[in-house]
């Protein structure tokens, strides 16, 4: 059996604390630090402040090997393992900010019983070389430094992690990746030991790898509008090889999310640092981009024109069964709607944008997609929320002011979306 370990993580977000909940569930003591107070208030009085599918269970159940504090020395007065998952986000320069896991690289000099850390943070490639430097200089080259990318997606985080395709852990030192190999005994999964670069690398690859096939199936399906064909059909046809697979070849307007755009970017700068070209990236980032004016622009012409239009925006999530609004390409949609001098209502089960922050402070919320379609002369599928194929579409068809629908995931029956008088314009279907 495995020897139960005292471990800190830095940062409650979705990273922490799913990663906090699974290694308490796999038995060991766990201490989150987070610098927000408001945060360890609510995780203390046993609230979960993010949206994620069992992840509430899990911390409850584990909450006598769970601690939440704003207090890093606190966090660090027993840990044996250090875990950065604190976020990263990009520049102004389009770098990524990593101004968060300097100081907690900071705190780790006071640590006592320090053995390794382990940075799950998404990094540019060479920040382990960097933090190794650190500890160095700061008398702690007895802490090992791994590297651990999450290849978790939001929403089904928590199985990801207790059951995932591959875990990859970096690292130079023999004790500490072992150790690490340790804790995740009772995780379902191959676990992958590398270098400390091709794991950081690893996860920006499998990401742009993902991106890839989206934006690939999304130029195919412009050019199965150009020739009547039909992207789901050729998708379908396409991923059922297995050297290609099924997953990821879902067409539509594109991808966001706090991953995929950030990722791109950071692997861009990457290139660009060194004097490279990316051009396979450049393109995929460009596709995904014109996904979102393509999408604006078959609006417009079948209204005519989006001047005074009212248009409901269905979906604001970046994807369904997430809360998450993070690069949604429904912000870029109604920025431009907007811009366009249309009106802009919307619909989303979850979604919470910030008060007062545009573009949604200039649209309205409404409380049912039936209420949104009210008096609209133009829909637009952002979201692919199964709710939205439990509307009542003949009902729609009645109180919108023109039947025309924009389904940006392909998620509506075109077939029966017609036979119910709507104008149906999908992406890459005839
Ligand atoms: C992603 C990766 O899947 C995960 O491995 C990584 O750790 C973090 O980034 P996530 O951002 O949670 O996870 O979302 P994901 O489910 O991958 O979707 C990303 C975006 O791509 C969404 O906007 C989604 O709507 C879009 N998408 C996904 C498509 O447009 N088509 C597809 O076929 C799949």
């Amino acid at each position: 059996a495995q020897t139960p370990r005292n471990i800190a993580v830095f940062g409650a977000g979705y990273i922490g604390l799913v990663t906090a909940a699974c290694l308490a569930e796999l038995g060991h003591t766990v201490a989150v630090r987070d610098i927000q107070p408001e945060r360890v208030r609510l995780l203390r009085a046993g609230e979960v402040p993010i949206y994620e599918p069992g992840l509430g269970e899990l911390i409850a159940r584990n909450a006598g090997r769970l601690a939440f504090t704003t207090d890093a020395d606190r966090a660090l007065a027993d840990a044996e393992v250090a875990y950065v998952c604190v976020d990263t986000p990009p520049t102004l320069a389009g770098d990524a900010d990593l101004s968060r896991v300097w100081s907690v690289v900071e705190s780790l000099k006071s640590a006592p019983h320090l053995l390794a850390v382990v940075v799950k943070s998404t990094v540019p490639v060479g920040t382990g070389a960097r933090v190794r430097n650190v500890l160095n200089e700061a008398g702690l080259r007895h802490v090992g430094y791994v590297s651990n990318p999450e290849f978790t997606a939001e929403g089904r985080a928590v199985d990801d992690f207790l059951h995932p395709d591959r875990v990859v852990i970096g690292g130079a030192d023999p004790q500490a990746v072992r150790l690490v190999a340790d804790l995740h005994e009772g995780v379902e999964g191959p676990i992958e030991t590398m270098d400390v670069a091709s794991a950081e690398m690893a996860k920006l690859a499998s990401n742009a790898m993902l991106m890839t096939r989206i934006s690939f199936v999304n130029e195919i399906a412009v050019l199965c509008e150009l020739t009547g064909a039909d992207v789901e059909v050729v998708a379908k046809a396409v991923g059922l090889d297995h050297r290609i697979g099924a997953h990821f070849l879902q067409a539509g307007i594109g991808w966001g999310g706090s991953c995929f755009p950030k990722d791109s970017e950071a692997l861009k700068q990457l290139a660009s640092n060194t004097g490279h070209h990316p051009q396979l990236l450049n393109a995929v980032i460009e596709v995904n981009n014109l996904q979102k004016r393509r999408a604006i622009q078959k609006l417009k012409d079948a209204l005519g024109s989006l001047d005074g239009a009212q248009v409901a925006l269905l979906g604001m999530t970046f994807k369904p069964g997430t809360d998450d609004m993070r690069e949604a390409p429904s912000t870029v949609l109604a920025a431009r709607l907007l811009a366009e001098g249309a009106k802009v209502r919307t619909w989303d089960p979850l979604a919470e944008p910030a008060a007062g922050a545009e573009p949604w402070a200039s649209t309205i919320r409404c409380g049912s997609p039936l209420e949104a379609l009210s008096g609209a002369d133009g829909a637009i599928v952002a979201t692919a929320w199964p709710q939205l194929l439990e509307v009542p579409w003949a009902e729609a068809r009645e109180v919108m002011a023109r039947p025309v629908v924009f389904d940006g995931r392909n998620l509506l029956d075109p077939a029966a979306m017609r036979a119910l008088g709507f104008t149906y314009m999908g992406v890459g279907r005839p």
